[in-house]
Parts: structure tokens; C-alpha cells; sequence
């Protein structure tokens, strides 16, 4: 059935199967967004309007517009109607949004990389309240230029939450409010550097832009070797660096925790050499079968930086992480803030302080981690289940697990498969450092990041991922 889209004031015409009235539509705008047809920024008719001229019921419509805003297609304000959204890539790979906007890889349509949290549950409500009543109680002198290391109620209601949910020991006055835990990594790292250190120790696996932030402080970055048990702390103590980044809760990507003999030599390493460890908390509040290890940061206060951030609970956009300092370097790094010209965005910061105060925060952390949980199930179920030769590995825990591949098959393929259909997904050996100290072989796995998808794709996504794993063996 052809339709003119005639309330465009465009001659565009949608091509709608009668009986999949919502998913033709998705799929025909989808299709006009990508080939250009409907440019960025384009206004979209109002559901009731569109409704109406193709004879659908405007909650099939209401639908449509929603998932397609969910796959970041289409961006909607609530009284201010829907529009193609900026980040929409209209040319090119069918699959792929525009890289400058979001400054990564492209957004695939299906996605399974790491790192990325579910933010269609983001507490909107809750979020605009905060902002509201921290409006209307804000003095104007707070309005002004501020304290650079984040406003007194924020640093106070941190330094409460950071000791209740993850055992951290920190008064407010050492807390510092970054806008992101890269920000503060960025922070720390020109701190130290400042004062003289010059090697930094990173696991063989992690974060890879969190490795470039390192060695763009001025840092000569060493890899160290990771095992089932996290950092093999023994390297580091021949590896002459003056400070680690671990990530101890939840090892990224491989998923262990950093055991307990390990931690103690790693904070007997600091106290010996006096060097730093960087602990970065990403996801510790997301722990599915068993309370959260504690912070590492507990056992030395005085050695360790303690990175945390609201990007998993609430969402990146946001836009703000914390560190909990040791002393000495609260100067320094309130100096490397100062020198980078940014101020404090004294009402975010305020909302989010309503929002730890009134207990919102927990809520939106429960929510994500019963979320997050249940995905982390269903993707263990379906591996059991259908491809018993591979295994899910990694503790039960944040918003990624391996997966370790059958024999043979290998991650390059996989990744290609995936590709293939409009899904990324990434192998381990992407997020590894090359000549790592100690490093031994490990079996190719997969890091599915189940957070990533929307809830209505997050099932497919899955699907498509175990495809490519079956196609790449054949
Ligand atoms: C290892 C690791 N650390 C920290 C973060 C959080 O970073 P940010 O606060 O910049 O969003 C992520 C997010 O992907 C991560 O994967």
C-alpha cells in the first residue's frame, strides 16, 4: 500500500504492509532517514495527524516514533513534537549513525559492545524534580563561579553514598566532581605527572581511550599481565612504574574481580614505593548474585584514587564522575582543573545531590542493576541452551560478560559476522594492550556489553550475536 505523506509538505512516499502496520512504518522512516529522503532535524508529523492519513491507531504510531527515537533515529521533547535526530547518519553504511557526533564508532543498529548502560529507564521524572527544587533553593552566590572541585552538597552527599554502598573512606572535603571517570582519570594523571611521576602501570585489558588519556598526560603507559584473578600484582613490583589503573571490582573486559591476596600486595607495592593506584569503580554498584566487593580503596585511603561515575545508573549524558582523594593530591588536582579553564556546572551537580539525598540515586541503581540482571540471564540461558560449547565467563556482575568462544572459531570471524548483519560486537583482543609483562594465552572469547540495546532489540541483538558465532565456525 502506498501512502503520501502529504502533512511533510513533501512528496514522500511510505510503503506500508497492512498487516505489520507499526513495523513497516519504523522500517519505511528508518529507510527515509538513511538514504536522505528526511534530512537531520526534519520535523516529524504529530502521531494523531500521521494516524490519521494512513489509518492506523495513533498508539501504533506513537510506537513506531518511539522505537525509532530508542535506536537514535528520531529525538523527541515532550509539547516540542519529534524530529530526525542530529546524530541520524543519512548516507552511507545502512546500519551506521554519524561518528562526529558521537566522537566513537558509529552507532550500529544492533550493539553489543561493552561499556555502553540501557538509559531508556532513565529517571525523567525524578531527574527534572531534582533539577527544579535545586533551582529554586540555589542562592545566587552559588551561581556564580564556584568551587572547581564540585559544590559542597554534591561532595557531601558522595562522600555519604561512596562509604554506605561501597565501604569508600572519604570525607567531602577530598571529593572531587569530574564529567566523566576519563575526565578525572585525565585530572589525577596530569596531577601526578606534575609532581614528577612518569611510568603508569594499566592491565593488559581494558578500556582503551582510558590508556590514551594516560599516555596523553605525559605518561609512559606498562602494561601488566591479568589472570582469573585479576592483575598479576608480582609484576608490579619489577615494573618500576609510579602508579596503577585497576579496575578491582569488576576486571574490564574479563570480568574477575581482583582477589584478595592480590589486593593486599597491590596496596603493599603503594605503601612500599609510595605509588598510586588509580581504582576505577565503574560498575561496582551492579553486582547480580552476591553483595559488591568492596572498594579496594578502603584497605589505603592515603595510596589509592577511587573513580566512580553516573553513567551506569543514570546514563553518560549526565556527564559527571567523582574521585575520592588522597589528601595530598586534592591540591593538585583542583590545580590541573584550574588550568584546564572549566568551571563546575553548579546545577547538574546540585540535581544530582537532590537525587542521592532523597534516595532516587538507589532507586535508579536498582532499577538498572534488576535490568541489567535479568539480560545477564537471559543471555546465560540462551548460551546453555543453544551453544553449550561456549561458555559465558566473568562474575555476575555489570553490563558485559565473555563469551568464550567454541574451538576453532575466531573472534576476527565473528566480529565480521556480526558486522555483516548490523550488529557490533567486539573480541577481547580489541580491548588488549600489546606486550604486556607476564601475559599468557587465553582461549578468543567475545565481550558482549548486554546493555547497550534498547530493550525491544536487546533479543535480537543476542540472536544475531550467537548467528555470527555459528556462521563464523561454518
Ligand atoms: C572501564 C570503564 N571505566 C569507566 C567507564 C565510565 O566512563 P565515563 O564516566 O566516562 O562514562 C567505562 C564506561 O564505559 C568503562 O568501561
Amino acid at each position: 500500500m502506498v501512502e503520501e505523506w502529504a502533512n511533510m509538505g513533501r512528496d514522500l512516499h511510505l510503503v506500508l504492509d497492512p498487516r505489520h502496520k507499526t513495523d513497516s512504518l519504523e522500517l519505511a522512516v528508518r529507510d527515509m532517514i538513511r538514504d536522505g529522503r528526511l534530512a537531520r532535524g526534519t520535523r516529524l508529523p504529530a502521531t494523531r495527524g500521521l494516524a490519521h492519513d494512513l489509518g492506523m491507531a495513533r498508539n501504533s504510531v506513537a510506537k513506531a516514533y518511539e522505537r525509532l527515537v530508542g535506536e537514535g533515529w528520531l529525538e523527541a521533547r515532550v509539547g516540542a513534537g519529534t524530529w530526525v535526530a542530529s546524530s541520524a547518519r543519512t548516507t552511507g553504511r545502512s546500519t551506521l549513525a554519524d561518528p562526529t557526533v558521537t566522537g566513537h564508532e558509529p552507532l550500529p543498529r544492533l550493539d553489543l559492545r561493552a561499556g555502553i548502560p540501557d538509559t531508556t529507564e532513565f529517571p525523567r521524572a525524578a531527574w527534572a524534580a531534582a533539577m527544579r527544587r535545586a533551582l529554586a533553593r540555589v542562592p545566587a552566590s552559588a551561581l556564580g563561579y564556584g568551587e572547581l572541585r564540585g559544590v559542597a552538597e554534591l561532595r557531601h552527599a558522595l562522600a555519604s553514598y561512596l562509604g554506605r554502598v561501597r565501604g569508600v573512606v572519604v570525607d567531602s572535603e577530598s571529593v572531587h566532581v569530574a564529567h566523566g571517570a576519563g575526565h578525572a582519570m585525565r585530572l589525577v594523571c596530569r596531577a601526578l605527572r606534575a609532581r614528577g611521576a612518569r611510568r603508569i602501570a594499566v592491565e593488559e585489558y581494558g578500556h582503551l581511550l582510558h590508556r590514551e588519556i594516560l599516555a596523553a598526560s605525559g605518561l609512559d603507559v606498562v602494561p601488566l599481565a591479568v589472570d582469573d584473578a585479576g592483575l598479576a600484582a608480582d609484576v608490579l613490583d619489577g615494573s618500576r612504574v609510579d602508579a596503577v589503573l585497576l579496575t578491582p571490582a569488576h576486571q574490564f573486559p574479563t570480568g574477575v574481580a581482583l582477589g584478595p591476596q592480590r589486593r593486599a600486595a597491590v596496596v603493599a607495592w603503594a605503601r612500599r614505593t609510595g605509588g598510586v593506584i588509580i581504582e576505577d569503580d565503574y560498575d561496582g554498584e551492579f553486582r547480580y548474585d552476591r553483595r559488591a566487593i568492596g572498594a579496594l580503596q578502603s584497605l589505603a585511603p592515603d595510596r589509592v584514587v577511587f573513580v566512580g561515575t553516573a553513567s551506569k545508573a543514570l546514563g553518560p549524558a549526565v556527564g559527571l564522575a567523582w574521585c575520592a582523594l588522597p589528601a595530598e593530591l586534592v591540591p593538585l588536582v583542583a590545580e590541573q582543573r584550574r588550568l584546564e579553564g572549566s568551571k563546575p556546572d553548579a546545577l547538574t551537580q546540585l540535581a544530582l545531590a537532590e537525587l542521592l539525598e532523597r534516595g532516587d540515586y538507589d532507586r535508579a541503581v536498582r532499577s538498572a542493576r534488576t535490568r541489567h540482571g535479568a539480560r545477564r540471564q537471559h543471555i546465560e540461558r540462551l548460551v546453555a541452551e543453544r551453544m553449550p560449547s561456549a561458555g559465558i565467563v566473568g562474575m555476575s556482575a555489570g553490563l558485559h560478560c565473555l563469551l568464550e568462544l567454541p574451538r576453532g572459531i575466531h573472534e576476527a570471524d565473528v566480529t565480521e559476522q556480526a558486522d555483516a548483519v548490523g550488529l557490533a560486537f567486539e573480541g577481547l583482543e580489541t580491548f588488549r594492550a600489546a606486550g604486556a609483562r607476564g601475559a599468557a594465552e587465553r582461549k578468543p572469547a567475545m565481550v558482549v556489553g548486554f546493555g547497550a540495546p534498547p530493550p525491544h532489540l536487546f533479543e535480537e541483538a543476542v540472536e544475531q550475536a550467537l548467528g555470527a558465532v555459528e556462521r563464523a565456525s561454518g
